[in-house]
């Protein structure tokens, strides 16, 4: 069967995936309202369509931090891609590279950040940053810059792990302790099993123990699987990192208009509006809901992304339309890897972007600069 849209490649990896990995990639914080709010608040930002406009060429493009996108996109930094296939970050960023698009590298991925940065060259690389404790920090940034990362993204909705109750459920940490139900949801899945067990051994690569003298290996990695973060990390220690780091520096997990002012004023290039896809805090605004009052506080000094719930095309002009630059892509293309490789990922991305083409046309959207003020979106509370 042809796959379409989310729903068919979710699909897809269900049925690819063990029951511990699908839950890992899929769920959300407690109950999950937030994430389902992230998409119950998309849906209800309607796009009045402008008509008789001249559609023939549509351009798709954007600038960010003086590079070109291809598309108003990027690939959301994930930790732990390998998990739903083999090298999965050196998968999305090949494909990335290809359609022209960013690739948010995570603290947690399982290619080491040098490596990565070398094996799809030509792409937009962005480094996000855990920051576990600073010496650990001060090091990938270091390495991030030595490497040619071009943007650095602090996450700051992690100052502890969300409630994650499916993980918790299937036993998911470091050291990790084979149950008769792993061992079963495993033997269920041959060709992943198949698959991983040629791939060799899965870590958090940027963490070795060769990163961080004197720390022992296993419980920086089950520190990292459990987001044990820095919890005293506070606007006044973003000097200490902006010092560190000298491109463009990003904070992802900004919600509110007070956080997005005091950002800029802390020296950020950038905000990433998002709530980790309702991984952290179910109680939050859904980030679409959320990314206006951004726009408004940052008035037009810094370039505001959003991610969460991005889904059709049409989720993405819709995030546009309220102000943001681009938005980032998460689960879906984990979806597209888990079910199918690279395959999965080109064709994600490709229903990507022939969705957003199609939106444009249908809108009367010739380019996407004029998106935000169009009047396209019909909500004034939202507008
Ligand atoms: C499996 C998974 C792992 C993630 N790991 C990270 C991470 O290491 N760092 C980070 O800043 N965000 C992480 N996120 C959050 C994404 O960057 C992004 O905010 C979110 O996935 C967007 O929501 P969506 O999946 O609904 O599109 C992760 C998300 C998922 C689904």
């Amino acid at each position: 069967m042809p796959r379409l849209n989310n729903e068919d490649w979710r699909a897809a990896a269900r049925a690819a995936l063990p029951r511990f990995v699908f839950d890992y990639v899929d769920a959300a914080a407690d109950e999950g309202l937030c994430l389902q709010r992230n998409r119950d608040d998309l849906d209800r930002v309607i796009l009045t369509p402008r008509v008789l406009r001249d559609v023939s060429r549509l351009e798709t493009g954007i600038e960010v931090f003086g590079r070109r996108w291809a598309q108003p996109f990027g690939i959301a930094p994930m930790g732990l891609n390998g998990l739903s296939w083999p090298r999965g970050d050196e998968v999305l960023a090949r494909a990335a590279a290809a359609h022209g698009v960013p690739f948010a590298l995570s603290t947690a991925s399982n290619a080491r950040l040098e490596d990565l940065r070398a094996q799809a060259a030509s792409g937009i690389h962005w480094m996000q940053l855990y920051v576990m404790h600073r010496g650990l920090a001060e090091g990938l940034v270091e390495r991030a810059a030595r490497a040619g990362y071009e943007a650095l993204v602090l996450t700051v909705d992690v100052p502890v792990s969300g409630n994650r109750e499916r993980d918790v459920r299937n036993g998911f940490r470091v050291p990790f302790k084979p149950t008769a139900r792993f061992l079963f949801d495993v033997a269920r899945h041959p060709r992943w099993a198949w698959r991983m067990a040629r791939a060799g051994r899965l870590d958090f690569a940027n963490l070795r123990v060769e990163d961080a003298p004197g720390a022992d290996s296993a419980s920086l990695q089950a520190a990292l699987l459990t987001r044990a973060m820095d919890r005293s990390l506070t606007w006044e220690s973003l000097s200490w990192l902006r010092r560190l780091w000298k491109g463009p520096l990003l904070l992802k997990g900004v919600l509110h208009p007070d956080d997005a002012r005091r950002a800029l004023d802390c020296g950020a290039d950038g905000l990433i509006v998002s709530n980790h896809g309702g991984r952290q805090s179910d109680a939050s605004p859904s980030a679409i809901a959320a990314l206006p009052g951004v726009v408004r506080a940052v008035g037009g000094r810094a370039p505001v992304f959003m991610d969460g719930g991005i889904r059709r095309g049409n989720d993405v002009i819709r995030a546009l339309a309220l102000g943001a630059r681009a938005v980032f892509l998460g689960r879906p293309l984990l979806y597209g890897l888990a079910s199918a490789g690279a395959t999965g990922v080109e064709a994600v991305l490709s229903q990507f972007e022939a969705e957003m083409q199609r939106s444009m046309a249908l809108l009367g959207l010739e380019n996407l600069d004029d998106v935000p003020g169009s009047g396209l979106v019909n909500d004034p509370d939202l507008s």
